[in-house]
């Protein structure tokens, strides 16, 4: 991919501490970042701390003599793919509705010819004031992409809407106005991380899973522009914002998820390590512990992948096939027996829980080797094979 770059407005309001987050998220993405901030944000945050992090000088002033040209306002901005405002504070907002021309990062925002996101961070009833949300309505008019506000507690210790994104949730959307839109109008349901099928009231037979796997591809289909649904089971992640999360926890549930979105859905994608049992009559009490044999009987839990495939008209269907021996030979008969156009095959010695991971792509065609690489890169590439495979479906 092309060198990205983009500049980051800062504007004057405490979550301006989050933006230094953001410039060292998006500089270790590989986003080459020039910070611009406005006087007030100056207050909040040093521009060394941001030169630090980016290895770009900060600029603030029309008239800073650093630049050539002498016109810091067209310059800047000139190669920019995005100019983000994070935070864009009330007052920000309301010159950009305006065309103000005031300072640096307002003429740039005015002069450019990239797209604009802006993540303002207010006072909630600053945010909420008909002013503020007259504003916002004219910015979306104008072709400007808001990121948030979200909802919380405020450094002011008032609790409602007006906190910044974290930063890990701008970086995903800023990630995603990078990617191609392969899946455009398409509707993706992603199953991910474990099952955990109860024995009593705190024990449970579950896999190793720690549902990173899931979550990237869940990421990567929204990047391509796809309407992402991920049931989930338990896992420690945040999930990405801009799916709809169906949290669960027995195969039976996620079953029943599925099944509850599935017939409106163009692409299915099982990265889930469901447990294939499930214990008959857990105990609802904490079993006590003695000395004698414990006997659990478990019965096979439904195969929700298999279940979605032998649909009268299935959506397009991918499996997983985490595999300790056999990988391919093993994955191969499983994409058979279960009909699926696609099999994504992992060698689980390697894959759980690891940050990177190869993987093999079984397809009708045949083998794709997916080599070595950190799992979002590696879900990206998953959707633009799937993409491909999809698109070649279609009449
Ligand atoms: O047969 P196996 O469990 O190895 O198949 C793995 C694939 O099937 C994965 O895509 C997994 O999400 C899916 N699967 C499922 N329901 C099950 C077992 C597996 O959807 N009960």
């Amino acid at each position: 991919m092309d060198a990205r770059r983009i500049v980051l407005g800062v504007t004057g309001g405490v979550a301006a501490y989050k933006a230094a987050e953001l410039a060292r998220l998006l500089v270790k993405a590989g986003i080459d970042t020039q910070v611009v901030c406005t006087e007030a944000a100056r207050h909040f945050v040093g521009p060394a701390t941001f030169q630090a992090l980016t290895g770009h000088p900060v600029f603030s002033d029309l008239w800073d003599e650093r630049v050539d040209s002498g016109m810091a306002h067209i310059d800047l901005g000139r190669g920019a793919d995005l100019i983000v405002v994070a935070p864009a504070s009330a007052d920000f907002l309301a010159k950009l509705v305006q065309g103000v021309a005031a300072d640096l990062l307002s003429t740039l925002c005015l002069a450019r010819d990239c797209p604009l996101l802006v993540a303002p961070a207010m006072n909630r009833q600053m945010w909420e004031h008909p002013a503020t949300q007259r504003n916002v309505a004219l910015l979306r008019q104008d072709g400007v992409e808001l990121l948030g506000p979200d909802q919380g507690e405020q450094a002011c210790g008032e609790i409602g809407f007006g906190r910044m994104l974290e930063p890990e949730a701008l970086l995903e959307a800023i990630e995603a106005r990078f990617q191609p839109k392969r899946l455009a109008g398409l509707k993706v349901l992603v199953t991910a991380g474990p099952t955990f099928e109860a024995i009593d009231a705190v024990r449970g037979i579950t896999n190793a899973s720690s549902g990173r796997m899931g979550y990237a591809v869940a990421r990567a289909a929204l990047e391509a522009g796809a309407e992402v649904t991920l049931v989930t089971g338990p896992t420690c992640l945040t999930p990405p914002r801009a799916a709809r999360v169906i949290p669960v926890t027995r195969c039976q549930d996620m079953l029943a998820a599925v099944e509850s979105v599935v017939a409106d859905v163009d692409i299915f994608i099982g990265v889930a390590a469901v447990a294939d049992y499930y214990v008959l009559n857990p105990s609802e009490q904490k079993i006590k512990k003695d000395a004698h044999i414990l006997t659990l009987e478990l019965a096979p839990n439904p195969d929700i992948l298999a279940s979605v495939s032998s649909r009268p008209s299935p959506p397009f269907c991918v499996g997983f096939a985490a595999e300790s021996e056999n990988i391919e030979e093993y994955a191969e008969l499983k994409r058979r027996r279960k009909h699926l156009p696609l099999i994504v095959a992992n060698d689980v010695r390697e894959a759980v829980g690891a940050e990177a991971v190869q993987l093999v792509l079984l397809d009708e065609a045949g083998r794709h080797v997916l080599p070595l690489a950190d799992k979002r890169t590696q879900a990206r590439r998953l959707i633009a094979h799937i993409a491909a495979l999809y698109q070649a479906t279609r009449p």
